[in-house]
């Protein structure tokens, strides 16, 4: 038995690459440990996202390093790999920083990973596996590991829509689905290991098109399967947001009534600036949309503030917007200049003191409605997922369709089943509910 530590930074796209290279792993004997010292192999699964990205590996880097020595000195050896987006994104320069790093590699190489470490463990040189395959990773890898009750599952990659402050679409590659077929294959084992909600995962997941009718059609096809009770998507695009898809949130009960839909700015002149290829109007007509097709679909955005060349009356469109459209939660980012983008060399960029104010305004006005939002469950009643013991003894928590954690008393025999509850109180992240009995006992 060999130990594998895999430390993840990023999105739920990079928590299911981490789960899949365990993945590939497992048949050359690793075995997830929770913790880097003394383990065989040490991933570092990196996010590029925003910030200094690449700054924080080298410092995680360092830490790794002694520990690697430290083996050394044990007489064993510690491979370091690092994967992921700064990876793919800084390639032969992690390695002229770091040169006890073993292995680098892209998030589309992953499948390769067998090969990489028997030459690694031959090679007195670093092995990097930077370039986008032509065959296709989900080819090669090994049915995945159970997840719990609750699943990621990855359905599309990459992006070819090029928003201008974005790493992805360089990072992550061109847009790519994977096939109806394979989706479904995975979703059928998923749920004969337990699962009982999964969320399709995508950089553009709506944009997935490895079917005739997109997204709309998959979403039926899953909703059919028996022991499946929830599905969810993220994160999508505006733009893709079709009729079939909406349709499917009038049809489909097992299609959770929330949706992460990322606008970024509520002004049309930054929504032009950063390539997204849709106005203001355009958003809140597809919400309109949503909201007929389930009026009780909650909704969640991202939003940068502070991109290039935004004016105080473009941040003001933005907060009109939220108000406009009263999100049920939200997130909200400075805007960070990425190295290749080209938003990070347009002039106008705006001051960080500037960008600072306006993320704490955007963010009141979002917490005041995450609240609102939560407040206006209490006295609800509420199908919940029971997903896992809660923070106190004798406590269950789980998840309610809207996303939010919910906590009650009970025992752990509901765990892995969905009930009704009565939503007791709203706290800013969470709510606590009591069960309702009747359809326990029934
Ligand atoms: N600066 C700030 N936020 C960014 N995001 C993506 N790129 C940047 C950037 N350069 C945010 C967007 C996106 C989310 C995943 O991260 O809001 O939707
Ligand atoms: Fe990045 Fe825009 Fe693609 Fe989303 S749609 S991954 S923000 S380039």
């Amino acid at each position: 038995m060999k130990r594998l530590h895999v430390i993840t930074w990023g999105c739920q796209m990079n928590m299911y690459d981490s789960g899949r290279m365990a993945d590939v792993l497992a048949p050359l004997g690793y075995v997830p440990t929770p913790m880097p010292d003394g383990a065989d192999m040490v991933i570092l699964n990196t996010c590029h996202i925003r910030d200094k990205a690449a700054e924080k590996v080298f410092s995680e880097l360092g830490r790794l390093r002694r520990l690697q020595e430290q083996r050394a000195a044990d007489g064993g050896r510690m491979i370091l790999a690092v994967a992921g987006c700064v990876a793919q994104a800084e390639g032969e320069q992690i390695l002229a920083r770091a040169p006890y790093v073993d292995i680098v590699l892209g998030p589309q190489t992953y499948h390769r990973l067998p090969e990489m470490v028997a030459r690694a463990a031959l090679a007195g040189g670093a092995v990097i596996e930077t370039d986008f395959p032509v065959e296709d990773k989900f080819d090669f890898l090994p049915d995945a590991a159970p997840q719990g009750i609750t699943a990621f599952l990855t359905i599309q990659e990459g992006c070819d829509k090029f928003c201008s402050f974005c790493v992805v679409p360089y990072t992550r590659g061109a847009e790519q689905s994977r096939p109806a077929t394979a989706v479904i294959a995975e979703a059928c084992r998923l749920v004969a290991q337990g699962t009982r909600e999964i969320t399709l995962l995508g950089q553009n997941v709506n944009a997935w098109h490895g079917e005739a009718g997109g997204l709309g059609r998959l979403l039926h096809d899953l909703a059919e399967l028996p022991g499946l009770l929830r599905l969810r998507y993220t994160t999508s695009h505006p733009r893709d947001m079709d009729d079939d898809l909406i349709a499917a949130h009038r049809d489909l009960p097992s299609l959770m009534p929330f949706l992460h839909l990322p606008v970024q700015s509520g002004s049309d002149r930054m929504l032009k600036a950063m390539n997204r290829g849709h106005t203001a109007a355009d958003y809140l007509g597809t919400v309109e949309k949503l909201r007929s097709a389930r009026p009780d679909i909650a909704l969640s955005s991202d939003f940068i503030v502070g991109h290039p060349g935004e004016s105080e009356a473009d941040f003001q469109a933005t907060l009109a917007l939220v108000r406009e459209v009263r999100f049920a939660q939200a997130f909200s980012f400075k805007y960070s200049p990425r190295p290749g983008t080209p938003a990070a060399v347009t002039p106008d960029q705006i001051p960080e003191p500037e960008k600072e104010r306006r993320l704490t305004e955007l963010q009141a006005l979002l917490r005041d409605q995450q609240a609102r939002f939560n407040a206006g469950c209490v006295g609800l009643r509420l199908p919940v997922l029971f997903t896992g013991p809660g923070r106190h003894p004798g406590q269950i928590a789980g998840r309610s369709p809207f996303l939010q954690p919910v906590h009650i008393t009970g025992s752990d025999n509901l765990i892995g089943n969905e009930f009704p509850v009565q939503i007791a109180a709203a706290l800013p992240n969470s709510l606590s509910a009591t069960l309702v009995e009747e359809r326990v006992c029934a």
